[in-house]
């Protein structure tokens, strides 16, 4: 029998980590020791007694049944109260929390919710490809909106064109951002909410980042804006913030109506978050301020010592003010994939290209800065010792 995908499936390209994962693979069985700094997956554990607590809550007969959709209130008020002391909002962990298996699960969705055929999703590029790939899946057409270093990488909404934001349902934004680094100050979500209630568009802010920040910078809450809250939703995640990515633990917060439609899409899809890994993230954002140090502090040293290697060697990139990754630009006559081809190929190093998050992205290469120094180290000695 001849298996068809869906167009749907047919008309997305391969998950842009799966290819890396591929080549990776086939380098790795020529034996070569890779320098892996594509993926953003921390390389430092999870704090103890995040771990012990899920040790307990596992034992716990009452966590092995399905759990509430929504999220254990106990988990959706330590959320509530999280918020209150790092951003100081109020939000009502009934109706204005919603627990995530990750916040991909949720940014995943959440067009499902709101998107029919043919609306317009205003989408990052380069970006997070999940917001393309959602968008997508609803049958929305994404509309890209250009991330560029002049205007430090920032959307210009101001320059949509009328006709498409007459057509569009959501606006993703993210910042701290992936893949290019670069932070958000007030204005800037001011402008996105006046932009956003003119045209009556849902703002998904993706937060996945607001806890690893340097040099003492706090990245800001989008709900810290007036008015935020009447048009969009902040998706945040224990991934970056605790080392939790294998445990597939976060949360949005926000509008109810949205969290409500949200919620809608995924009872019928999911049936919520093992109860023991609530509880565990329930004293993650209790036990601790947020950002821990001891994860600041190592993140905070390999960037300082990459972005002074790199340049060094006569790479150009600005040095993150927040977020694991370096944006890089990449050396004149490469493109992007041609230089992580090369970085690969004669350096063994894994690096992304710009490219793969979105076509504004060409012209870069990201690499995140999860794994420890004394490999740091021995990637720069590689590079030092290829020509490009
Ligand atoms: C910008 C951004 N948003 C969301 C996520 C998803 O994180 P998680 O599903 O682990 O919460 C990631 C993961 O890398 C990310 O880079």
């Amino acid at each position: 029998m001849r298996i068809e995908m869906a167009k749907r499936i047919d008309q997305i390209p391969p998950y842009l980590f799966a290819e890396i994962d591929k080549k990776k693979e086939e380098m790795r069985k020529k034996g070569i020791d890779l320098i892996d700094l594509g993926i953003g997956d921390p390389d430092l554990p999870t704090p103890k007694p995040i771990i012990e607590r899920l040790k307990k809550a596992a034992e716990n007969p009452k966590n092995h049944r399905y759990p509430s959709y929504e999220g254990m209130i106990e988990f959706r008020t330590a959320v509530a109260q999280w918020y209150e002391r790092r951003f100081g909002i109020r939000l009502d962990p009934e109706t204005e929390v919603l627990s995530l298996i990750g916040s991909k699960e949720g940014i995943a969705h959440i067009p499902l919710s709101f998107v029919d055929p043919g609306d317009i999703v205003l989408v990052p590029s380069p970006g997070y490809p999940v917001y393309r790939v959602s968008t997508l899946f609803a049958s929305g057409t994404p509309y890209f909106l250009p991330l560029r270093k002049e205007n430090g990488f920032l959307p210009n909404v101001s320059q949509i064109p009328e006709s498409v934001a007459k057509k569009a349902k959501l606006l993703f934004i993210n910042y701290p951002n992936n893949p290019t680094s670069a932070v958000a100050e007030k204005s800037f979500f001011e402008e996105v909410v006046d932009f956003a209630r003119r045209y009556r568009i849902i703002v998904c802010h993706d937060a996945a980042y607001s806890e690893v920040a340097f040099d003492g910078y706090h990245p800001l809450s989008f709900l810290q804006v007036e008015g935020a809250k009447e048009v969009g939703v902040e998706f945040h995640s224990l991934s970056k913030t605790f080392n939790m990515t294998g445990w597939r633990i976060g949360f949005a917060v926000g509008h109810s109506e949205i969290l409500a439609g949200l919620g809608r899409v995924k009872t019928n899809i999911d049936s919520g978050l093992f109860q023991a890994i609530q509880e565990a993230g329930t004293e993650a954002l209790n036990h601790f301020d947020t950002p821990l140090p001891e994860i600041i502090n190592i993140y905070e040293r390999r960037r300082d010592r990459m972005v002074k290697g790199l340049r060094e060697l006569g790479l150009e990139l600005d040095q993150p003010k927040a977020t694991f990754y370096l944006w890089i630009q990449v050396p004149k006559g490469y493109t992007s994939g041609q230089f992580a081809t090369v970085l690969l190929e004669q350096a063994g190093i894994v690096a992304t290209p710009g490219n793969g998050f979105g076509e504004d992205g060409e012209g870069f290469i990201r690499m995140a800065l999860t794994v420890d120094e004394k490999r740091l180290n021995e990637a720069l000695e590689r590079l030092r010792g290829i020509r490009f």
